[in-house]
């Protein structure tokens, strides 16, 4: 079924408040909790955390506005709405070129993401369990039971698969009855322990060295690889350059506020990662833990501290449920993108393309579950021939965050700063809104600081600056 016009039967968002939590919880995910903190603490705290803040305003938010309206004028996925939007432009059909790109950068991101995601499922039964007490009680021996964990195919696998089955059981019920009711219930409930874990961290001694640390900028720590990896990172965290956001748009009531409803999902991604901070450094620092590998951190340094602390058992326990379900409410965005493409273009029915093309995203994930150290071959392989790139996941990752995702924002930029006009722009983003005060702020960040940021981060990716 080729779908050429806006289409008036779309599921539809119940409330805006639907919308709000489900972009949220796209946007809040791994990076938040798993991400941010450690390139923080790999980049020397305030002055990466600040540069990190002037692009979630400066290219994030504006190219996150632009996503939105592009779903919401359509009501239509990234492969339709770029078709339908393109036909008359300069590039034309070429412009459908941006929504396939998206759609295979959901699957690709799907296909390694429930992998980590996994592996928090494994950590909350550890926790429950009773047996990550002991772990921690000896960092060696979690340090060896994450490495054992990692190239075990058979446990990375089932956590894989069983954060797929997760992913695919609430897709499968559809936009109002799948998406929407996910978020309104994981979204609060996440943001309830983050502020009981807050709470808990701020009378831990690391709590002051921890503010210090992510607020005080210290500029002689900044290099140019945390410049970009700070911008890189700020299209990763709100799920921008693939159409996740342009999807979720599609589903908009035209009565809502695109520029309200875009600020708060970037206020609500950048407090969260902000807090997940403040909870990880204080409890890192209030102890003298020696990090080796800082993307560990959330899986061998963590748990040795929890138990340190009063309530440890708990406290674990909950920061697993934690992190478990915002990874949850990514990865049904990832995989909406994929479905809905299967839904609008090819004319599945929902439950059909959320099976099929879950499935395939499970058996490829495969791959990646079996390439951390259980298969060699798959462990091993190379292509970029960088130490950050070996393995299949390596790749993926690489490719996704380095180069699909900012090319394919550098794309949408252009094409809504530059090719739709300047009354189609400001009569979508003022529909459901009223007058928007900041369309020409908008107007002139999403045409020149969005693709000039977003074309410098392609730049050094070309040139081989190393910033992943
Ligand atoms: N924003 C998610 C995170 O920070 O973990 C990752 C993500 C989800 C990226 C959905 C892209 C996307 F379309």
């Amino acid at each position: 079924m080729e779908n050429h016009q806006p289409n008036n039967e779309r599921a539809q968002w119940g409330s805006r408040l639907g919308f709000i939590l489900a972009a949220a919880g796209s946007a809040v995910g791994l990076g938040n909790l798993w991400k941010f903190p450690y390139i923080t603490y790999e980049n020397g705290g305030g002055a990466f955390v600040l540069v990190y803040l002037a692009a979630i305003v400066l290219v994030g938010a504006p190219i996150m506005l632009g996503e939105i309206l592009l779903g919401r004028r359509t009501q239509l996925g990234p492969v339709g709405a770029f078709r339908f939007l393109g036909r008359d432009r300069p590039g034309g059909r070429a412009w459908v070129g941006v929504g396939i790109l998206g759609v295979v950068t959901g699957f690709v991101i799907l296909s390694y993401y429930s992998v980590v995601a996994g592996w928090t499922l494994r950590y909350i039964v550890l926790a429950l369990s009773g047996k990550l007490a002991p772990l921690a009680d000896d960092p060696a021996a979690l340090q060896t039971f994450f490495g054992t964990f990692l190239s075990n195919p058979w446990q990375q696998t089932f956590f894989h698969l069983s954060f797929m089955a997760a992913t695919v059981g609430v897709v499968y019920f559809g936009v109002g009855h799948g998406i929407e009711r996910a978020a309104k219930v994981l979204m609060p409930i996440l943001f309830v322990i983050l502020l009981a874990l807050l709470f808990y961290v701020v009378w831990t001694p690391g709590f002051p060295r921890a503010v210090a640390f992510i607020f005080r900028p210290n500029f002689s720590e900044l290099t140019r690889g945390g410049v970009l990896e700070a911008l890189g990172h700020s299209f990763f965290t709100l799920s921008l350059g693939m159409g996740a956001m342009l999807t979720y748009g599609s589903y908009m009531k035209k009565r809502t506020s695109i520029p309200k409803a875009a600020l708060t999902v970037c206020v609500l991604d950048t407090v969260i990662a902000v807090m997940a901070c403040i909870i990880m450094f204080s409890i890192i620092f209030s102890f003298d833990i020696q990090t080796t590998k800082s993307s560990t951190i959330l899986f061998t340094t963590l748990p040795v501290v929890f138990f340190k602390l009063p309530g440890g058992a708990v406290i674990s326990a909950l920061f697993y449920v934690l992190v478990a379900f915002a990874a949850l409410t990514s990865t049904i965005s990832l995989l909406e993108v994929v479905a809905s493409y299967a839904i609008d273009e090819l004319g599945w029915a929902r439950r059909k393309a959320t099976l099929i093309m879950g499935g395939s995203i499970a058996l490829f994930g495969i791959l990646n579950a079996l390439s951390l150290g259980s298969v060699d071959s798959l462990s091993k392989i190379n292509l970029i021939g960088r130490p950050s790139t070996a393995g299949v996941f390596g790749t993926l990752d690489y490719l996704a965050s380095n180069w699909f995702l900012p090319v394919g924002g550098f794309l949408i930029a252009l094409f809504v700063g530059w090719l739709l006009t300047k009354n189609e722009t400001l009569q979508e983003l003022e529909m459901g809104h009223g007058r928007m005060k900041t369309f020409g702020v908008w107007r002139f960040l999403i045409r020149f600081a969005a693709p000039l940021a977003v074309g410098a981060i392609i730049v050094s990716v070309i040139l081989g600056a190393e910033y992943q």
